[in-house]
């Protein structure tokens, strides 16, 4: 249940509510916002919980109790109607701004990682991405440079400003990862590590939670709220396309999943048109898409040789595509009222 306190409220009559509350048997996640606050209560009590809500509403100085039943509530819109915002620094997700976070899949040597943060800084990225312990299919493959690759992440971000985001892929490595990231990257296959999400839930750092690539948005949904639920409201999610019968692309961006999550959370969303076509020719007007259809920002593969490239080559663009991206992206951007 989210109970709605009056504007003019008082502390006092905020904390009787409070205690009602927890008689009545819930846990109590207070919001304490500039214009009211807001009581998330978790926890279903005994009783039929209509009838205490209907009870809840009748205490002094409460608007509304607004009964959640989705399975997800601090996700939920319901929970908090506006969109939230996430801060990385100077960095914003989730206000007017749609931000660009670019740079390789994989972090694999000084000269390639500081050679595409430098060019993404250039044209206009505001946050540096690159993967240092890197999820694949086959055993065989690159698996990412572990520490090395974070402390290079680490090297960049010192030079070029820029905050770093970088998959941490299990329980264990999680103080590791943090030690390097600003954000923590949750893939699409561990969406549903349900340890993974509760640990990042105790963590004080931002997390893009990738969908499962067969997941379905409400899934998602309450994978992101195993991790807010934890304390960690720094959460933004990241749409990377999905499993379906075609082929040509690797996988099908599902751009509708922006506007089902603005129905249905508050959350900031990402669009990352890399694993989404994993085609670099669909990349750029993937991304004018992913502005024209609301989304926070974008996650891009850039790498300096892509033919080079130890990992997902095919859809990473050149630092000439970047920088031919980043003007047409802004006048899409601010076409529909947006900046970047
Ligand atoms: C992301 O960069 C992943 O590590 C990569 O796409 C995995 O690809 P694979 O499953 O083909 O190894
Ligand atoms: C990535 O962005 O590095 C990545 C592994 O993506 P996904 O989890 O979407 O496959």
């Amino acid at each position: 249940m989210i109970v709605i306190m009056q504007a003019d409220a008082t502390k006092e009559q905020i904390g009787e509510v409070e205690g009602a509350l927890q008689e009545w048997g819930y846990e109590i996640h207070p919001i304490y916002g500039v214009e009211r606050t807001v009581i998330a209560a978790v926890g279903a009590p005994t009783q039929d919980e209509a009838r205490v809500a209907e009870q809840v509403e009748s205490l002094p100085s409460v608007e509304r109790a607004v009964l959640i039943l989705k399975p997800y509530r601090f996700a939920s819109k319901e929970f908090r109607p506006e969109k939230s915002q996430v801060k990385v620094g100077d960095v914003v997700i989730g206000d007017n701004s749609f931000v660009m976070m670019a740079g390789p899949c994989t972090v694999e040597s000084e000269e390639q990682l500081m050679t595409a943060a430098r060019a993404v800084k250039a044209g206009g990225a505001t946050v540096l991405r690159g993967g240092a312990f890197k999820p694949s299919t086959s055993p065989y493959s690159f698996q990412g440079m572990g520490e090395d690759g974070l402390k290079l992440l680490a090297q960049a971000r010192e030079e070029t400003g820029l905050p770093i985001i970088t998959e941490v892929m299990h329980v264990g490595n999680i103080d590791l990862v943090c030690k390097y990231a600003d954000i923590l990257q949750i893939g699409t296959r561990n969406m549903q590590n349900y340890d993974l999400l509760i640990e990042v839930g105790k963590v004080k750092k931002p997390v893009m939670l990738k969908r499962g690539m067969s997941a379905k948005i409400e899934e998602w949904l309450q994978a992101a709220e195993y991790i807010i639920k934890g304390g960690n409201d720094a959460v933004m999610l990241c749409e990377r396309g999905v499993r379906t019968s075609e082929t040509y692309t690797r996988n099908t961006l599902d751009l509708s999943a922006v506007l089902a999550v603005r129905e249905l959370s508050h959350l900031p969303v990402i669009i990352d048109p890399s694993q989404g076509t994993g085609r670099s020719s669909m990349v750029p007007a993937m991304c004018k898409a992913a502005a024209a259809v609301g989304a926070d920002g974008v996650l891009v593969e850039v790498h300096p040789n892509p033919e080079k490239a130890l990992k997902d080559g095919a859809q990473s663009i050149t630092i000439p595509a970047f920088e031919k991206l980043m003007p047409e992206l802004r006048a899409v951007v601010e076409a529909v009222g947006r900046y970047m």
